[in-house]
């Protein structure tokens, strides 16, 4: 097959930025997907429904002019976030869905949730609404060791957190380990996962090849090769309770490569070609479409994209870096080859 031709897929979990690293940006998701799920750690945090708005009337500015792609806003939850808080953004018909960021998870997580207590009467008021919650999952204690914080954080907070708000949907971000895989798979009803490129071509070799390799570090962190092999078993499966969210992550070249490196892997620049060349190359492309396009929508209850997009099998080359405002970005696979172009 040198041709691949797909309906129009959706970015389930993408950090968008804003200012000139959102200008920069947003035409890759915008060339690939119809909609993204924009996540909401700015500095400050979105965290009430007139940011949202606004975030989302920079994001719609900054488009490119031929495009319909469309910013799916959320909500940063935090322990003051109130009934009223998500009463106002199911009102607005404007926020998707809302994100819990453990307190100092990961980037621009400092205002996230400190006990999950906390979030009680927002957490039943989206269920009543029917408003998702999003979750980065993973414990913040310090004696946990980074590359268990996935699994205890299933144990100590998200099994507890599903039973007892039986009707809230819940989507896992960007799961990482076996343990999340088969929590999602047995879970009940209105649990979902999403998957990045990193975590099903990745394993944790990658973080230190050669030397230490800081455009391989996001968090949750890459994991040994079970668990990867683990999660990509979990895309390629058909189970539609997992689906295609890349959580690309643009930071500075400059902040990344630096003492104390930030977390996050940029892949939208090739945010659905890394993905066909993963299903490939594991005999599963025909199982493509639907994690990329079908699985999310259903879960979201939201129409599935009409249109397609048309994959070549032909080699091209990740630049080294792009060029932002004086600064750079480091893409992943940058100076690599991939083996699938988006045709124009
Ligand atoms: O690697 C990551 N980068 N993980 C996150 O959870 C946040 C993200 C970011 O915003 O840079
Ligand atoms: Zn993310």
């Amino acid at each position: 097959m040198n041709s691949l031709t797909l309906t129009r897929p959706d970015d389930w979990h993408l950090h968008l930025r804003d200012g000139a690293m959102l200008q920069a940006v947003i035409g890759h998701t915008a060339a690939r997907f119809r909609r993204a799920i924009v996540m909401p750690n700015l500095t400050p945090p979105v965290t009430r429904t007139e940011q949202a708005l606004a975030y989302r009337a920079r994001i719609v500015a900054a488009l490119p002019a031929d495009t319909d792609f469309e910013p799916l806003m959320t909500l940063y939850l935090t322990d003051q976030t109130s009934r009223e808080d998500i009463e106002q953004a199911a009102g607005s018909g404007a926020v998707t869905a809302v994100k819990l960021y453990p307190a100092g998870a990961t980037t621009n997580s400092a205002a996230g949730v400190t006990a999950i207590e906390r979030t009680y009467a927002a957490l039943e008021t989206m269920a009543e609404h029917g408003i998702p919650l999003l979750v980065h999952g993973e414990v913040t204690a310090p004696d946990i060791d980074v590359f268990d914080r996935e699994r205890v954080f299933i144990e100590r907070v998200l099994a507890p957190l599903s039973e007892r708000f039986k009707t809230l949907k819940i989507v896992f971000e960007h799961v990482t380990t076996r343990d999340a895989v088969e929590f999602v798979r047995a879970a009940r009803p209105g649990i979902a996962a999403t998957i990045t490129p990193q975590h099903i071509r990745c394993n944790r070799n990658a973080l230190f090849a050669g030397g230490l390799r800081p455009h391989h570090f996001c968090l949750p962190v890459l994991k040994a090769e079970t668990h990867r092999q683990a999660v990509l078993d979990a895309a390629t499966s058909g189970n539609p309770r997992f689906f295609l969210g890349t959580d690309s992550a643009p930071h500075s070249r400059a902040s990344k490569e630096s003492d104390c490196g930030c977390a996050g892997i940029y892949s939208a620049h090739a945010g659905i070609e890394l993905y066909a060349e993963t299903f490939e190359a594991a005999g599963q492309l025909d199982r493509l479409e639907d994690f990329a396009s079908h699985f999310g929508a259903d879960f979201y209850g939201l129409p599935r994209n009409t249109g397609t997009i048309t994959l070549q099998r032909k080699p091209w080359r990740v630049p080294a870096r792009y060029e932002i405002n004086g600064e750079q970005l480091v893409p992943f696979m940058a100076g690599e080859d991939i083996a699938w172009t988006l045709q124009a």
